[in-house]
């Protein structure tokens, strides 16, 4: 078994009340790409952290060999010194330091007598910069990047250190087709420069594309580990491992009763906060229907989730203008406060900074957003609270062991799953959606698409914003297509198809 990097034996892990690995087994074959996938909760990330020290040596069960050598890493710098590098689910860079301090924090590029060496710390970086191909300068603070930005900045910081198994806790969720095909096509090249990758993804399509083993975990357990050279495998085969039945739609049928028009939105223009003459949102219009599910399609920076915040209250941008019409009135939203009083949600994308309180139990990420629902005269009743909180818990099917549980415990899938019944709770009128179902998995994908159905059902509207084309062709009645800030055109449902929506998410003002 020369050919083998990583053996992990018989490894369990358990969390007070909850036993998140059993028993799971890992092996590993020297530059390959090595799939590990599973439902929400499955153990992923939790096995990965062992593999990475994070959980050290004494805190989990079972062996991890490397070249065939039992290792005990006490903590991630000892699993780095054996060239593992990993890049958390949950980005972990420092906004207020530049990209390139990110890239080398605690890895600093120095000169003789410890002073750091600016020069090639920035010329480093802009090498590794352009190896992932992201164009951006390497003086760039980490807060003026997206989400995906972040995401290959974080890519680059594993790559500046000497790694030889890289782990990739889902790398491309927060990116659009064409920047995951990049990333993949990059993961690719690094394998063959003989680096060891395990990747955790939820997009089945992009595990058949890249990987040459899958292992799969169900509720802690190894399920199988699944060889394309062996067999050809598809979603559909591996779907079936990871929720031990066939699932045979992705999309839950839907009847669609559409009303008239809810809300309007015209002539809505936003600057960038700290940039001077940097317009995010240009002139954007658009209509929402009663019982209407509309999406927005666009690649990535071409203002959807700047746009759906400034709508919110205004919460992204400076000076924004346009008007904002509800029933056919004007109404005019000064912070969020006005926007959730107004009958609007909106569910963020980035979970982590904006939209739990990672140290705080589900009950009160459940209902914080509508606090005023379960009081009286500002005194929240705690049996009310506890109680709409565990409707929402069990209706979004959150894995976790009560709603008493400290929302940071929980996996990434099931922390979206609580943001989402966060806005839930609110009981909107119009539910913006940025990228609900980043990081979830197909099962939940699924419980999630009939939530969304259930409220339109109800007269309610939905504002959907996701970069998975075949999500919102499959969801959507309309779709609007978004590029530079401008809405670039409109497809209904029966005009809609990845093509034609592709062409007016890349038509630029030429
Ligand atoms: N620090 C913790 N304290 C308590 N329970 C935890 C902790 N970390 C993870 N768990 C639990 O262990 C189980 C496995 O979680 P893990 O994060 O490994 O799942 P995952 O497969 O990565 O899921 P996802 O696809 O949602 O990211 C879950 O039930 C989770 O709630
Ligand atoms: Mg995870």
């Amino acid at each position: 078994m020369a050919d083998t990097i990583l053996q992990m034996r018989g490894i369990s892990k358990a969390f007070p009340g909850v036993m998140a690995l059993e028993n799971v087994d890992l092996t590993v074959t020297r530059g390959e790409i090595h799939a590990l996938i599973g439902e929400n909760g499955a153990g992923k990330s939790t096995l990965m952290k062992v593999l990475s020290g994070i959980y050290p040596y004494g805190a989990y069960g079972g062996d991890i060999l490397m070249d065939g050598q039992t290792r005990a890493f006490r903590d991630i710098s000892d699993s780095e010194a054996a060239g593992i590098a990993i890049i958390h689910q949950e980005l972990a860079l420092i906004p207020q330091l530049s990209i390139a301090e990110n890239i080398f924090l605690g890895n600093e590029r120095t000169r003789r007598g410890g002073v750091l060496d600016w020069g090639r710390t920035i010329g480093e970086a802009k090498h590794l910069l352009d190896r992932v191909g992201l164009a951006e300068d390497p003086t760039t603070p980490v807060s003026a990047l997206g989400v995906g930005h972040r995401q290959l900045v974080e890519i680059v910081k594993a790559l500046s250190k000497d790694v030889r198994l890289l782990i990739l806790d889902e790398p491309t969720s927060a990116l659009n087709e064409r920047d995951s095909a990049n990333l993949l096509r990059l993961l690719r090249e690094l394998n063959d420069q003989g680096i060891t990758s395990i990747l955790i993804s939820h997009k089945l399509n992009e595990i058949i594309q890249v990987a040459d083993a899958i292992t799969i975990l169900r509720d802690g357990r190894t399920i199988e580990t699944l060889r394309p050279s062996e067999g050809e495998i598809t979603e559909d085969r591996i779907i079936r491992g990871m929720v031990g039945r066939d699932l045979d739609q992705r999309y839950p049928e839907r009847e669609p009763d559409i009303g008239e028009v809810r809300f309007e939105v015209r002539d809505w223009t936003v600057d960038h906060p700290t940039q001077a003459e940097r317009r995010v949102v240009d002139g954007a219009g658009l209509q929402v229907r009663r019982g209407e599910i509309v999406g927005i399609a666009g690649l990535m920076g071409a203002g959807r989730t700047e746009f759906a915040m400034s709508l919110f209250g205004r919460s992204y941008g400076r000076y924004v203008s346009g008007t904002l019409h509800k029933d056919g009135h004007r109404v005019q939203l000064n912070g969020v406060d006005d926007a959730i009083a107004a009958g609007i949600a909106y569910v963020p994308e980035d979970r982590k900074e904006q939209g739990l309180i990672l140290d705080t139990d589900l009950r009160r990420n459940i209902t914080l957003a509508g606090l005023d629902r379960v009081s009286r005269r500002g005194v929240i009743n705690p049996a009310r609270e506890v109680v709409a909180a565990e409707e929402l818990h069990e209706q979004m099917r959150v894995k976790s062991r009560d709603i008493l549980q400290t929302a940071g415990d929980l996996s990434g899938g099931n922390q979206q799953k609580i943001v989402l019944a966060k806005w839930m709770f609110t009981d909107p009128e119009l539910l913006i959606l940025d990228e609900p179902t980043r990081g979830i998995d197909v099962g939940a994908k699924y419980e999630i698409y009939l939530i969304i159905q259930r409220l339109v059902a109800q007269g309610k509207s939905v504002l959907f914003i996701s970069s998975e084309l075949p999500e919102l062709l499959g969801m959507c009645d309309r779709v609007y297509a978004m590029c530079e800030g401008r809405i670039t055109g409109e497809l209904d449902r029966e005009h809609a198809t990845q093509e034609s929506l592709m062409k007016l998410m890349t038509l630029t003002n030429a």
